[in-house]
């Protein structure tokens, strides 16, 4: 899939993407639960790196990793555009971020995954840890995973 017109990796915060992946995110995770649009920025926001997927200089998905303290790596805000689905871009933009945390020294990569998606994040290698808990925001259960790093595989 990635040809000339694909593309996968890190953006920063003034790059032309990171605004409609704002707003995919809002519409994606807020909107349908009628909380207000500056929910999308949190705390974390500011100090995460920001991993896209951009076909035909368009966004098709996007990923979020904080490093909380040093080789502890959360991902979150994972999503791509409910028209672009199932052709493999969230999986291209997982493995971009895993493998970016992996070479930056990470003892840790955990993510809150909604439950209806944890097959999602296993076929990465996530494994679920803990109990399901409904977010505080929207009230939707998550549950926490945490990557198995002996099944970490880095593309080169
Ligand atoms: C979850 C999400 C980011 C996956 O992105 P995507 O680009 O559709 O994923 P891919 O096309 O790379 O799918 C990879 C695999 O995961 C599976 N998968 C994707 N979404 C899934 C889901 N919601 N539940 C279970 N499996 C899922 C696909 O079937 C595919 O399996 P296959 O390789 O055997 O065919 C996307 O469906 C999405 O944006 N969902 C809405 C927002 C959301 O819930 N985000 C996750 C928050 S924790």
């Amino acid at each position: 899939m990635q040809d000339a017109k694909h593309w996968v990796g890190q953006i920063s915060r003034r790059h032309p993407t990171y605004q409609d992946a704002l707003a995919l995110r809002y519409d994606v995770f807020f909107r349908p639960h009628g909380l207000p649009e500056h929910v999308t920025i949190d705390k974390w926001e500011a100090a995460s790196k920001h991993f896209a997927a951009i076909v035909d200089g368009e966004l098709v998905s996007y990923g979020r990793l904080t490093e909380s303290e040093p080789g502890i790596f959360s991902i979150s805000q994972m999503v791509t555009r409910p028209d672009r689905q199932g052709e493999g871009h969230g999986t291209l933009v997982l493995k971009r971020i895993i493998a970016y945390a992996v070479k930056k020294g990470a003892k840790r990569i955990s993510l809150n995954a909604r439950v209806h998606c944890t097959a999602f994040y296993e076929k990465q290698g996530f494994v679920p840890d803990g109990e399901v808990l409904s977010s505080a925001l929207t009230g939707i259960p998550h549950i926490l995973m945490v990557l198995g790093f002996s099944d970490v595989k880095v593309d080169s």
